[in-house]
């Protein structure tokens, strides 16, 4: 008898991991991930080996959410220090890359006093050497930027820090991923293969089309001993049938977060993608990986934070997407990693870098990206960008956590792409402080007044409606607020009705609702149908 072909389980989790640490985009570019792995990985657990009850009262705290404390009860400290040994030894260089981006930080900081820079280069760290161009900025402040493409082809982009867990999830609950590293568990898999690896694609194509098992297994290089547990990830039960739109109007669907997907007959786009899983009790409806088609036209993604690249979603959707657009940078600024420059390292083929004011024009539709202000703590971080996309003359806001600290720029976008149609807007009005997110790569500490007043940010209910009269959309929703359930193990978010997010948020609904637009804050799932405006779209027009 032939062996029978199976399917991957809807809440099998395929969980990308960096020594062990929940991968995000700042743990793949070399040089973030230096100063994450000291900054981040080790100092946490040096603090939790040596006062892990204070992490354990940290973690029951609300007013601690979020924050860089260990999610283990007090225990398992024997394991936290072998993974600590293990990051010593097997990052060694990666750790010394590190002290070298201090050691040149502290050489600019006292030796580049407005004088030409050539004179610095010998003395800089050896092996930062060729990797670094040295400047001034124009107030004469000295700093340097990476060849970062060079550095992935170096020996400080090592692959084998990266590995894939595989779990099956029963809820939507787990530990804030960028403070819990995750240690062995009797129920999960960890294969050692990185994430450009073809057998994550194979994998993934099983939740549709189903497979002989020892084929994935080869590919995967399953062994003896995981082969039992490897085997209960599948299934010979078929999931539901996707059902392709073929209406004559345009789809929007929202899946939680920023994560929204358009669709007409003809195309689909998904934005900053963050799929949750299905096949067990949930306490909110949701869209998830059976909503989603069997190819994707584009993918968007709107700004570098880790709740808007998701690898957990993208390494599975990459099989199936035939483009994806990122915001372009080539600063070479280590608080800037080139989001395309990453991708193409991590597997994917397919990425395009869209500039502000660029447009991507395809058949009956086209993609632009606009300036995204805000939301960066106040640094030149330049892979950000908002969307509108338009289709058939109905056109589409995505703003994602944009801070709309100076409307004039909206209405010099408005002069060009005049009103839009549907707007929509992150309003996480009180964000993190800067060091939650960049303290690791900062050179020195900020005071805590200073780092309080430099947060990730979105808009508040003025910034908001300063949008809605710029360009007078017919509807308006709130989005990207990190709430529901299967995302605060990444958003570390849990609102009340008095948190100002939701105060702020609730009166930008009231106020449009008042002048007759449509308005909601999103949650959970929803599902709109537009009708479209004209069947062609001139090429060079927008209005
Ligand atoms: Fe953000």
């Amino acid at each position: 008898m032939s062996e029978p072909k199976k399917y991957l389980k809807p809440n099998v989790v395929i969980e990308p991991l960096f020594d062990n640490w929940y991968a995000w985009s700042h743990l793949i570019s070399p040089a973030t991930a230096a100063k994450n792995i000291v900054g981040r990985h080790i100092s946490i657990m040096e603090s939790y080996i040596s006062a892990p009850d204070v992490h354990a009262q940290a973690v029951l705290n609300p007013k601690m959410r979020g924050g860089p404390f260990m999610d283990f009860k007090g225990g398992r400290v024997p394991e936290v220090k072998d993974l600590l040994f293990k990051t010593l030894t097997s990052q060694s260089k990666l750790i010394a890359f590190a002290s070298a981006i201090v050691a040149l930080d502290k050489l600019l900081m006292t030796e580049a006093k407005g004088f030409g820079l050539e004179a610095l280069y010998p003395k800089v760290p050896e092996i930062l050497k060729g990797y670094v161009e040295l400047y001034y900025d124009r107030n004469n402040n000295a700093d340097f930027r990476f060849f970062e493409s060079l550095l992935y082809e170096s020996e400080y982009y090592n692959k084998d820090s990266q590995s894939i867990a595989l779990w099956i999830t029963n809820n939507d609950h787990r530990p804030f991923c960028l403070s819990t590293p995750r240690l062995t568990e009797p129920d999960v898999l960890q294969l050692n293969i990185p994430f450009d690896h073809p057998g994550i694609d194979e994998l993934a194509k099983m939740k549709r089309v189903p497979q002989q098992l020892s084929y994935i297994k080869e590919i995967l290089g399953i062994t003896e001993g995981q082969s039992r547990f490897f085997e209960h990830l599948f299934t010979e039960e078929a999931p539901p049938v996707y059902q392709k739109y073929t209406g004559d109007k345009i789809r929007m669907r929202y899946f939680g977060h920023a994560c929204i997907l358009i669709e007409t007959k003809d195309i689909s786009i998904l934005v900053d993608p963050l799929i949750s899983y299905y096949g067990y009790h949930s306490d909110v409806e949701h869209f998830s990986d059976s909503d989603l088609p069997d190819t994707i036209d584009y993918v968007l993604i709107t700004h570098n934070h880790q709740d808007h690249v998701l690898f957990e979603s993208l390494l599975p959707l990459r099989h199936k997407v035939k483009n994806f657009i990122v915001p372009r940078t080539c600063s070479g600024k280590l608080e800037d990693p080139d989001l395309r420059l990453m991708f193409n390292n991590i597997g994917f083929k397919n990425v395009i870098a869209i500039d502000e004011m660029e447009t991507i024009q395809f058949s009956d539709a086209r993609i632009t990206g606009l300036p995204f202000i805000g939301e960066h703590s106040d640094l030149n971080v330049l892979t950000k960008t908002c969307y509108l996309v338009k289709i058939s003359g109905f056109k589409l806001l995505f703003l994602a956590d944009s801070r709309i600290m100076e409307p004039k720029l909206y209405r010099h976008i408005q002069a060009v792409t005049n009103d839009i149609d549907v707007l929509f807007l992150g309003m996480e009005c009180d964000g993190a402080p800067l060091s939650w997110l960049y303290g690791p790569l900062m050179t020195k500490k900020l005071s805590r007044d200073q780092d309080g007043s430099r947060r990730l940010s979105g808009s508040d209910c003025a910034k908001g409606m300063s949008l809605v009269d710029i360009f007078t959309p017919k509807e308006v929703y709130v989005y990207a607020m990190g709430q529901e359930p299967w995302l605060e193990f990444i958003s570390s978010i849990k609102y009340t009705d008095e948190s100002n997010p939701i105060v702020q948020s609730n009166k930008l609904v009231g106020i449009c609702r008042e002048r007759g637009i449509v308005s909601e804050r999103l949650y959970g799932e929803k599902e709109l149908l537009y009708e479209m405006k004209n069947s062609i779209t001139p090429v060079k027009e927008w209005v």
